[in-house]
């Protein structure tokens, strides 16, 4: 899909961090953009700033991607707009933190709910339209962690490893129909992803977000511009980072030292939620002494 420009795209998660971006980059490039998320005034608000920067048309549909109905309603939304919808990026998504053997059901279920089942939803919802104009690109924003195991991210790790598995297949069976899949596979990017994600650790749900420092990545604008630059090229599959490429390839090459790495990452990271719970327990003690 060289030409971007006057292309219908629709962009999961678009209230803030990629998703943002990457609605950003697309309507920069000339696409008409869909921007959805449940925060309506952050979508309308850069629905509005795209519109006015760059010219292109713009609609801010506030959906909760976990009920199935509204998934395939923002896909409905988009045809009845534009006749059309060419680009598809499945971008919202959400972390959860907890041992993997300790996770609350409601709690995973609610992860596959936005992390996989939305992205297959709008996939069924979108490709027949696809089908029909005998184009479109559909991109999964899945991660390195749905390459390797993440420890105390077990959940989110098992519902990008399903996205990336939905994505290869998808991809074989659409491919002859002109509809690509792009699966993206960023590592470390700098955004409030941690601050929202779930912690399924009883006893501790009430600390959500309390003492998540803000992620140290890459900048959201380089996921973007390679994003839109995989659509163009209808890539198979994206790193963002030679680092990222160089850690999946090898925890595939060489699993038993990977695996001593993982270990150690846990221990790590063990240690620092302890230390958070720590100091959360100490500031709602000041707090209530004050
Ligand atoms: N940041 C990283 O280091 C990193 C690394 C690898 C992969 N990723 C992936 O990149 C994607 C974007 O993450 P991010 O870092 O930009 O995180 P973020 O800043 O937390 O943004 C997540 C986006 O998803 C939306 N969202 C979450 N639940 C939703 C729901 N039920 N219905 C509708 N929208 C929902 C949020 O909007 P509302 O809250 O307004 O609904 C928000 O726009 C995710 O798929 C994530 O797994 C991130």
């Amino acid at each position: 899909m060289k030409e971007l420009r006057g292309r219908i795209a629709l962009v999961t998660g678009a209230s803030r961090g990629i998703g943002a971006a990457i609605a950003t980059a697309l309507a920069e490039a000339g696409c008409h953009v869909a921007l959805v998320a449940r925060s309506q005034g952050a979508i309308e608000k850069l629905a509005d700033d795209l519109r006015q920067r760059y010219g292109v048309e713009t609609i801010a549909l506030p959906v909760d991607l976990s009920d199935e109905g509204q998934v395939a309603a923002m896909v409905e939304a988009v045809i009845e707009r534009w006749g059309r919808l060419d680009i598809l990026v499945n971008n919202a998504g959400g972390g959860i933190y907890g041992d993997m053997a300790g996770l609350r059901s409601d709690d995973l279920h609610a992860t596959f709910a936005v992390n996989f089942f939305a992205p297959v939803a709008a996939m069924y919802a979108a490709v027949p339209h696809m089908r029909s104009q005998g184009d479109g690109v559909i991109v999964n924003i899945g991660s390195i962690v749905g390459k390797f195991p993440q420890p105390l991210g077990g959940g989110y790790s098992a519902s990008k490893y399903a996205l990336h598995g939905a994505s290869g297949a998808a991809r074989a069976e659409l491919k002859s129909e002109n509809i690509a899949v792009v699966l993206v596979c960023p590592g470390l990017t700098d955004t409030e992803f941690a601050a929202h994600s779930r912690i399924s650790v009883p006893g501790v749900e009430d600390m959500q977000g309390e003492r998540h420092a803000p992620l140290r990545g890459v900048p959201v604008e380089r996921v973007a511009r390679r994003v839109v630059k995989a659509i163009r090229r209808r890539e198979r599959e994206v790193y963002i980072t030679l680092f990222d490429r160089l850690i999946v390839l090898g925890a595939q090459l060489f699993p038993g030292l990977f695996e001593w790495g993982l270990l150690q990452a846990t221990k790590i990271r063990r240690r620092r939620f302890a230390e958070s719970r720590r100091q959360t327990t100490d500031d709602r003690r000041t707090k209530t002494d004050d």
